[in-house]
């Protein structure tokens, strides 16, 4: 059902845990199953993604998502991040089932909330950012 690559970013997750004083944070949840990710950016005066780390309170398929998304943005720039979609994650898990595809918009969601968070705090603007939401369900129906 889980690709090798889902197993083992779900039993070995990179980049677990938290970044002190933390560029960006984001936090992003799905209220119809409970889940929460939370994405700590740490970025140079370049705009580079030095280091990220993220902590999910969620399923397997959540947590797989939230290893790989980190792992695609680190040493990127912000531009270069906000290319990486769900499907790019998806595409690098060698693919989800059907029913967890929504777990994977909670990576994308998180990041792009951290990045928010960035941006608000240095007072710029991210072309091509959106104000990110905080419950990503609403995008399912
Ligand atoms: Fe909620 Fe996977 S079931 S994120």
């Amino acid at each position: 059902m889980y690709s090798d690559k889902v197993m083992d970013h779900f039993t070995n997750p990179r980049n677990v845990g938290e970044i002190e004083n933390a560029s960006g944070v984001g936090t992003v949840g799905n209220a119809r199953c409970g889940d929460i990710m939370r994405i700590y950016l740490d970025i140079d005066d370049n705009h580079v993604i030095r280091d990220v780390k993220f902590k999910t309170f969620g399923c397997g398929a959540a947590i797989a998502t939230s290893s790989m998304a980190t792992e695609l943005i680190k040493g990127k720039t912000i531009e270069e991040a906000l290319e990486i979609t769900n499907k790019t994650v998806m595409e690098a898990l060698d693919g989800l089932p059907p029913v967890k595809i929504h777990c994977s918009l909670l990576a994308e969601e998180a990041i792009h909330a951290a990045l928010w968070d960035y941006a608000t705090k240095n007072n710029i603007v991210i072309e091509g950012l959106e104000k990110p939401k905080n419950d990503i369900h609403e995008d399912e129906r």
